[in-house]
């Protein structure tokens, strides 16, 4: 099995003040120069084989859009290496860029606002086709576009209509479509089912699995909810605050989740054991900002078992268990952090 995509010490910021006026502070008589800088992805490693489905989890605002554009190179990284296929893409400049492009598609939340309302889904989809000349000719290309459309569950009588004609589920479905017109290799969905109904949520679902077996496509999968990653993911990175905090097997992870961010986590999931709910409590504080992050380990402040240390050094991830990774200085130690945590967050 070969390697898709390697990620390795990943950062990611953004300057709030890059107006030089802005950082001018008058403070105490005195004027000073201030830099707000918003520190979004820290020090991110992660890779994904070819056929695998790699999720990133996390709260709301941890990084996981940034990594996946990071990645993507729609934004530049402030540093850290991206490999896609065993080549360095990570300064690769935009012209030399776009054969690499095509082979990486991204699925967002909101296809809508992706899809030209002005467009009819038929040349929505031909559009790509013919500009990365997949198709020998107009009618070939539509052809295929028709086919794509059938695959995802739209029928080629709806190849005429716009974008505002379809419910947000099927919307989705022309998302997925025009991503695969490509032929890509490798999809970042990023939360494609958040905005759906649940039930909904199953046949999208259903529809990506389907689709990585016939085309032979790897995955980024983006969630913020574990329970939509539980049955397509093959390994999943938990995030907190710009970083991985655990990384390994669905199976490892869904049966022993070694950090107490990851165990809060789950006991945050929806549930219908009602004695688990009420085990539940909620973890203390909120999530810091990631303008001024926490000294040390970035979770020690919500840590129900922060000790001293944990406040000074940050800890790196280490393999605890085959394929198994924590950045927890307390993680493997004999009836510690991975034992005794019941925590529970509002996702
Ligand atoms: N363009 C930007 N400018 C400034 N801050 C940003 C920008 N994009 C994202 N952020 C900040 O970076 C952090 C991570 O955001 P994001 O990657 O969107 O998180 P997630 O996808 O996990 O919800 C958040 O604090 C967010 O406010
Ligand atoms: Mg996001």
């Amino acid at each position: 099995m070969s390697r898709i995509l390697q990620v390795e010490d990943l950062i990611q910021e953004f300057d709030l003040t890059q107006d030089l006026l802005d950082r001018i502070k008058f403070k105490h008589g005195r004027f000073s120069v201030e830099q707000q800088v918003v520190h979004a992805v820290n020090h991110v490693s992660f890779e994904i084989e070819e056929g695998e489905v790699f999720s990133l989890v996390g709260e709301s605002g941890c990084g996981k859009s940034t990594t996946a554009r990071t990645v993507i190179r729609l934004q530049e990284p402030k540093s850290g290496r991206i490999l896609f296929e065993g080549q360095d893409i990570t300064h690769r400049k935009l012209k030399d860029l776009r054969p690499i492009r095509r082979q990486m598609q991204m699925i967002f939340q909101d296809p809508y606002a992706s899809l030209n309302p002005r467009q009819k889904v038929l040349d929505i989809l031909t559009e790509p086709i013919l500009f990365h000349k997949l198709a020998p000719s107009k009618a070939a290309a539509e052809e295929k576009a028709i086919y794509l459309l059938e695959r995802v569950g739209l029928s080629a009588e709806q190849s005429n209509r716009y974008p505002h004609q379809f419910s947000g589920g099927q919307r989705q479905r022309i998302g997925i479509a025009r991503a695969l017109a490509v032929e890509p290799k490798f999809i970042i969905a990023d939360e494609p089912v958040s905005a759906l109904d649940v039930s909904i949520q199953a046949q999208i679902l259903n529809i990506l699995m389907d689709l990585k077996d016939e085309f032979g496509l790897s995955y980024l999968f983006i969630a913020h909810d574990l329970s939509v990653v539980k049955h397509i993911s093959d390994r999943l990175g938990v995030m907190y605050l710009g970083t991985i905090v655990e990384r390994a097997p669905k199976r490892q992870l869904f049966q022993k989740p070694l950090h107490p961010y990851t165990k809060a986590l789950f006991s945050a999931a929806p549930t219908i054991d009602e004695n688990k709910l009420s085990q539940s409590q909620e973890l203390k504080g909120e999530i810091p900002s990631p303008i001024h992050l926490p000294s040390g380990c970035l979770f020690h402040d919500r840590c129900p078992l922060a000790r001293p240390e944990c406040a000074q050094t940050m800890p790196q991830l280490r393999e605890v268990e085959p394929e198994h990774f924590v950045a927890c200085h307390l993680a493997g130690a004999e009836g510690s952090a991975a034992d005794s945590v019941k925590g529970g967050i509002c996702l």
